[in-house]
């Protein structure tokens, strides 16, 4: 269970994963929209660029197609000296693909990179359908969610 199953990758995004179905695996969260590749690549650069490093985010690649995705946000405080906090976000694996530890895999990714850039923690959001998951990451209920659609 440590290891990915053959042939699969998890590794950074690509600008390139546009064409691997990186935005069909996201449709599994929510709703994507059609996004065109101009639009994608708009989206791409000012994330590694005026995101000002504070954007990662990863895939899990079988071989052929991504087939799971996350991200991690950097938030740059003032408070806790100048202190970082790991946002995670927009976890999805592809229907046909959940069940084989690639969504822990994701968060296990994310985590190690929010520590080793020196976050002091790492929180996300999620449905109460989601919980057991994330315990089974080691993340632990804390606080409240609360929005403002517009
Ligand atoms: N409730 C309880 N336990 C769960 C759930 C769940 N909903 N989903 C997985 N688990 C358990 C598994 O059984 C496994 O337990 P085990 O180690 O005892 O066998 C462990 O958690 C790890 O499961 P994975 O195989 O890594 O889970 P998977 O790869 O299927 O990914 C995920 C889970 C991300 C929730 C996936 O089902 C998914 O993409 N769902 C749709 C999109 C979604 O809801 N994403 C999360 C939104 S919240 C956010 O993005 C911050």
């Amino acid at each position: 269970a440590d290891s990915l199953p053959e042939s699969y990758t998890i590794r950074p995004l690509r600008k390139s994963d546009y064409a691997r179905g990186f935005l069909d695996c996201l449709r599994v969260l929510t709703t994507v929209g059609e996004i065109t590749e101009a639009e994608w690549n708009g989206r791409y650069d000012w994330m590694s660029t005026q995101g000002q490093g504070g954007y990662y985010m990863m895939v899990v690649d079988d071989g052929s197609r991504i087939v799971a995705t996350g991200s991690l946000l950097v938030e740059r405080k003032f408070i806790h000296h100048l202190g970082m906090v790991g946002h995670i976000e927009d976890i999805a694996v592809a229907k046909d693909q959940q069940g084989k530890k690639l969504g822990l895999k994701m968060i296990q990714a994310l985590d190690f990179v929010a520590e080793q850039v020196g976050c002091y923690k790492t929180i996300l959001d999620c449905s109460e359908i989601n919980e057991g998951f994330y315990l089974k990451c080691g993340f632990k209920r804390a606080g409240l969610e609360m929005a403002h659609y517009y």
